[in-house]
């Protein structure tokens, strides 16, 4: 318990969390009817979270990309972004490293300028109300063709000084990080770095793609490397970080209870594995939720575990170095 109240209480680094995720049920309603968007068949909170069963990720993304459609005007996407920093305020985050899907509202003929318009202005709020610090990583849909991921990212010229990385999201079986090597180039030519989620439901040898042919200096989930000894030695002497988030696979039927992630061994072996919360309105829990569900399904009542995961985090941020000895 003591534990779970220090991780609690102390001040936190954010680096797996997608915006899009964390639209509550209850802002879903809202936006919904402001904006005029059927949800059918849900016609309530309760029905919609009801229907949070999911029984792998598919079955998630199908919720989560119905969700994003009451998305629309820039009020919209900042009250969104608003609602979840105001959150990190709660849970003592200082610093979050977030996700966003362009191509999920570019779909729906939402102009770039109208979600990054609302983020903006809702992060620049945040740095001077509460001191907190944000980067932004604009994540490409694996599902859909790497030419697509293209006109995104020249989309995103524009705002290329408010973005610091790009990511890989969305289905991951069937879609290797090697079909989005071009893309991954221009956006490295534009000084953006390199994130992707690889070895959540995909093998092992998507982290190796990762790295070897995106030059990704950090993997979203990655918990698939304890399958291959040699992905796992790779990951611990280049110390790769891995954004692990036990509540979301957990969720998605990754693994069918905490205590099964395979936490000690990445732990063991030296990798720096940071505790993050994915998309915390549809797993049923925040980063204190997350750091919760460790600490109890590990047994993790010495501190210096906890420590060490909260000094991982702040040193995988894509922070400058001094800006991260200032978090230290
Ligand atoms: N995996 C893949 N795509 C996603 C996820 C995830 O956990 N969350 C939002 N998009
Ligand atoms: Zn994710």
């Amino acid at each position: 318990a003591r534990a779970i109240a220090y991780a609690r209480a102390a001040p936190k680094v954010e680096l797996h969390v997608h915006i899009e995720g964390t639209l509550e049920p209850e802002l879903v309603f809202k936006l919904a009817a402001k904006n005029g968007v059927d949800l059918a068949p849900y016609q309530s909170v309760h029905e919609l979270r009801a229907a949070y069963s999911f029984t792998d990720l598919q079955s998630f993304l199908d919720i989560y990309y119905l969700g994003a459609r009451v998305l629309q005007d820039e009020d919209d996407f900042y009250e969104l972004m608003s609602r979840y920093l105001a959150k990190c305020r709660d849970e003592h985050v200082v610093h979050a490293e977030i996700f966003f899907d362009p191509q999920t509202h570019l779909q729906r003929r939402i102009p770039f300028e109208v979600f990054m318009g609302g983020f903006l202005r809702a992060i620049r709020n945040a740095q001077t109300e509460f001191g907190m610090s944000v980067l932004l990583i604009m994540c490409f849909l694996r599902h859909l063709p790497e030419e697509d991921a293209i006109t995104t990212l020249n989309l995103a010229k524009p705002f290329v000084d408010s973005i610091q990385a790009v990511g890989l999201d969305s289905s991951e079986r069937g879609f290797p990080p090697h079909l989005f090597q071009r893309v991954y180039e221009h956006a490295r030519g534009l000084g953006l770095d390199c994130v992707a989620h690889a070895g959540e439901e995909g093998p092992a040898e998507y982290i190796s793609e990762a790295l070897d042919l995106l030059q990704c200096r950090r993997i979203d989930h990655g918990i698939r490397c304890v399958d291959d000894p040699m992905v796992m030695k790779r990951l611990a002497d280049a110390r790769i970080p891995l954004t692990v988030c036990p509540l979301s696979n957990l969720k998605l039927g990754v693994v069918a209870v905490v205590a099964e992630l395979p936490l000690r061994d990445m732990l063991d072996a030296g990798l720096c594995v940071t505790i993050n919360s994915d998309d915390p309105a549809y797993f049923g829990g925040y980063i204190n939720d997350n750091f919760e569900a460790v600490i109890r399904a590990f047994d993790f009542v010495d501190q210096r575990v906890i420590h060490t995961l909260l000094r991982n985090a702040i040193q995988a941020s894509l922070l400058p170095a001094a800006h991260k000895l200032a978090l230290e």
